[in-house]
């Protein structure tokens, strides 16, 4: 079976590659690497010693991915290209919209007109907003509060309209929490330019020496300790997800939680990095950063029920193989 991975050359699609390696998928890689690099294919063939079919081809432009789509014969797409960052979307909101959106509509419409019927799509917990209660279920009321969540959210509605109106689609939706990790080769791993948003890449830049002091956003929060509290998973149990999404005998349109059901706070974050690392992380207290909640954590009982899905890395194993990765790649 020969899959397109849109965005396989980034964090989470370049270890869902090498599990489709593994589980001896052809695959054909289709990125522009806007927020990647190339070497990442030669890592993925150092892992499984496997070659990938890779197109350097923005999925805005629909005549290039229509070529792709004209010299191979695609079974199933997988769709991670996007834009992500959360901050960058509210200063430059069309960016956002005409990357996403655009590049999605290019994809589906030449699914359809080569009969290509099945697609596993990138959505993220920041679709359900601020939850009622927790942990969040899938059928929990959808809202977004910055225009990368809405991106997410419109095009989580333009797969439905569009299983609405040719129901031999197979549409699978899956909304990840909190990746962190990497490949315990260290060759494949998260690695933004410039000054990170998230947690993790921020503490592992604190740890290096790269930065002085890690920001905790907030300590008053309805949490354990003050702090946010967040569903950490590992990427290797996030891009399993996606075989196991491929492999579902259940066809339509599916949406899954995708995150371990366990919450952390970030101050247990660092003090876990800390000891399994053995390195200090000087933090500070700062004020809570805009849009940011108490508590987000899936219930993944419908993953774990339809798909078969069993996390089985512990947040112990998300800070080692984070901290390797960076000290791998530093230099
Ligand atoms: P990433 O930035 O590492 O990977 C995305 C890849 O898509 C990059 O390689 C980039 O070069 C490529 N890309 C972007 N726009 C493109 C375009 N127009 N044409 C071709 N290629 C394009 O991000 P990631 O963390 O691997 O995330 C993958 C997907 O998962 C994204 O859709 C993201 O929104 C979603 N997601 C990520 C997280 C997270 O925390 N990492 C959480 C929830 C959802
Ligand atoms: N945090 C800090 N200091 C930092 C960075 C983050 O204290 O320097 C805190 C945040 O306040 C939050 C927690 O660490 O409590 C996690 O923050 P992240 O930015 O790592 O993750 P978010 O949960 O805010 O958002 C991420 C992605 C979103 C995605 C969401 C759910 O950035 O795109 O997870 O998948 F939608």
């Amino acid at each position: 079976m020969k899959i397109l991975v849109s965005g396989g050359c980034g964090y989470i699609g370049s270890h869902t590659v090498v599990d489709l390696l593994k589980e001896n998928y052809e695959v054909v890689i289709v990125d522009n690497l806007i927020n990647s690099k190339r070497e990442v294919l030669d890592n993925i063939k150092k892992i499984t010693n496997k070659e990938v079919t890779f197109y350097k081809v923005d999925l805005c432009d629909k005549e290039k991915l229509k070529e792709v789509f004209e010299k191979e014969s695609i079974d199933a797409v997988i769709h991670f290209a996007g834009l992500k960052a959360v901050g960058e979307s509210v200063e430059k909101p069309l960016m956002y919209y005409e990357n996403n959106l655009i590049s999605t509509i290019n994809l589906l419409d030449l699914m359809r007109e080569f009969n290509v019927k099945k697609i596993v799509f990138s959505s993220s917990a920041t679709v359900y907003g601020n939850p009622d209660s927790l942990p969040i279920y899938e059928d929990f009321p959808l809202s977004t509060t910055n225009p990368y969540g809405t991106t997410k959210l419109m095009i989580e509605n333009i797969l439905k309209d569009l299983y609405k109106s040719d129901n031999s689609f197979d549409i699978t939706i899956l909304r990840y929490f909190n990746p962190i990790g990497a490949h315990k080769s260290g060759l494949l791993g998260e690695d933004p330019n410039g000054i990170p948003n998230n947690l993790m890449p921020y503490i592992v830049r604190v740890a290096t020496g790269k930065f002085p002091i890690l920001n905790i956003f907030g300590d008053d929060y309805k949490t354990v300790d003050g702090t946010g509290v967040r569903d950490y998973i590992h990427v290797c149990d996030l891009s399993y997800g996606h075989v196991l999404a491929l492999k579902n005998k259940k066809t339509g349109l599916k949406i899954y939680n995708l995150g371990t059901g366990k919450g952390t706070s970030v101050l247990e974050l660092v003090k876990k990095f800390e000891s399994v690392n053995g390195v200090k992380v000087n933090y500070q207290i700062a004020p809570r950063r805009d849009g940011d909640i108490d508590a987000c954590y899936a219930s993944n009982e419908k993953a774990v029920k339809e798909l078969g899905f069993k996390p089985k890395y512990t947040i112990e194993d998300m800070c080692r193989d984070s901290y390797n990765f960076v000290k791998m790649n530093t230099n």
